[in-house]
């Protein structure tokens, strides 16, 4: 009987050695413990014996019982310790190792140009209107005066969804939706946004690029108002000697239609490269609102005027900055951004 005593008990500290888990132990626990474990079954097998013999297997059983119960109790101790000492482990803390370097964003020279934009323009009275990107036909093209079948609408090569969907080709419609919301009443917004066009890209075409749209309705609004205001944006953002020229040109939703251009900034006007020798660059398009669009919008055209005017904003960045390829701005070359931190 010792023997299978002696068998059991190393048997189980060899279990219990073994054991890398709570749940192993638990395991061993239950079978050397339980009514089935192989001690009860020596005690069963006791039944026939004399009380002498009874007395001692028992007390010997009782004995290897008692060291089994003590070696999982001691292996439960050891795995605790070993649980914290591998979860400190983890959470070592080196904090003589160098820090990693962030490199510091800053705000894209488009954005920049935008809330200059922005600036001049609530200086001036003006509220920041906003579109959807996704617009309907009626609003980027229709009420402005662009009906399905136009020649116009060759001019902006369009990203459709559907037949009555696409991507807005112009910031023009939130012209449109402007009027609609204001209900007859005076507006005065500009609207900077991203505009989708079917162009292949190079250094001066991008699929996708931003316009600064502005709109001015009341009832006294003359083409001289047109000027005054583009006369300040110019000077605010070229330099103050800066003057201004109107060119006849042609827009749906204008009438007339002007070309804007600005005398040089870099020459003064005298001729250089940069004005590919006129002393004029083309900045922008502008008119007086036509009354078609008016009229749609619930604008009586005899008793309200309006100008518009439509810029790209990556153009006016380009001139500012000297900048001469559009994708510039789309790569995400950190050293290009990195040159206009803090800068405006
Ligand atoms: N939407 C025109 C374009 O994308 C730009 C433009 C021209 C807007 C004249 C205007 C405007 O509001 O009056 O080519």
């Amino acid at each position: 009987m010792n023997t299978k005593l002696n068998e059991i008990l190393t048997k189980a500290l060899e279990e219990i050695e073994s054991a890398t888990t709570f749940l192993k132990l638990n395991e061993i626990k239950a079978f050397y413990t339980g009514k089935k474990s192989p001690l009860s079954e020596i005690m069963r097998m006791l039944t026939n014996a004399t009380i002498e013999e009874k007395k001692t297997i028992g007390a010997a059983s009782n004995r290897v019982k008692q060291q089994i119960e003590e070696a999982i109790s001691n292996k439960r101790v050891a795995l605790e310790e070993k649980e914290i000492n591998d979860k400190l482990q983890a959470e070592a803390l080196d904090v003589t190792l160098p820090g990693y370097e962030f490199k510091k964003g800053s705000i894209h020279p488009l954005n920049k140009t935008i809330e200059e934009l922005e600036d001049i323009f609530v200086s001036m009275g003006y509220s920041i209107a906003e579109g959807p990107e996704v617009e309907i036909d009626v609003f980027n093209f229709e009420m402005l005066n662009v009906p399905k079948g136009h020649p116009a609408r060759d001019m902006q090569d369009s990203f459709y969804i559907n037949e009555n969907i696409l991507m807005r080709t112009q910031t023009s419609p939130v012209q449109v939706r402007t009027l609609l919301e204001a209900e007859g009443k005076p507006v005065k917004i500009v609207c900077p946004g991203k505009v989708y066009r079917r162009d292949d890209d190079d250094a001066t075409h991008s699929h996708q690029f931003m316009q600064l749209e502005g709109l001015v309705v009341d009832k006294n609004i003359t083409m001289s108002d047109l000027k005054g205001t583009l006369s300040v944006l110019m000077k605010k953002m070229f330099g103050e000697n800066r003057k201004i020229r109107f060119k006849p040109s042609y827009f749906p939703f204008t009438e007339p239609s002007v070309e804007v251009d600005v005398s040089c900034f870099k020459c003064g006007g005298k001729g250089c490269s940069m004005c590919k020798h006129t002393g004029w660059i083309e900045v922008l398009g502008a008119g007086m609102v036509h009354p078609n669009v008016l009229k749609g919008a619930g604008y009586d055209p005899k008793v309200w005027k309006g100008f518009a005017f439509g810029a790209g904003i990556e153009r006016l960045t380009m001139l500012r900055h000297n900048i001469d390829d559009i994708r510039n701005f789309y790569t995400n070359d950190y050293r290009f951004l990195k040159q206009f931190e803090g800068e405006r």
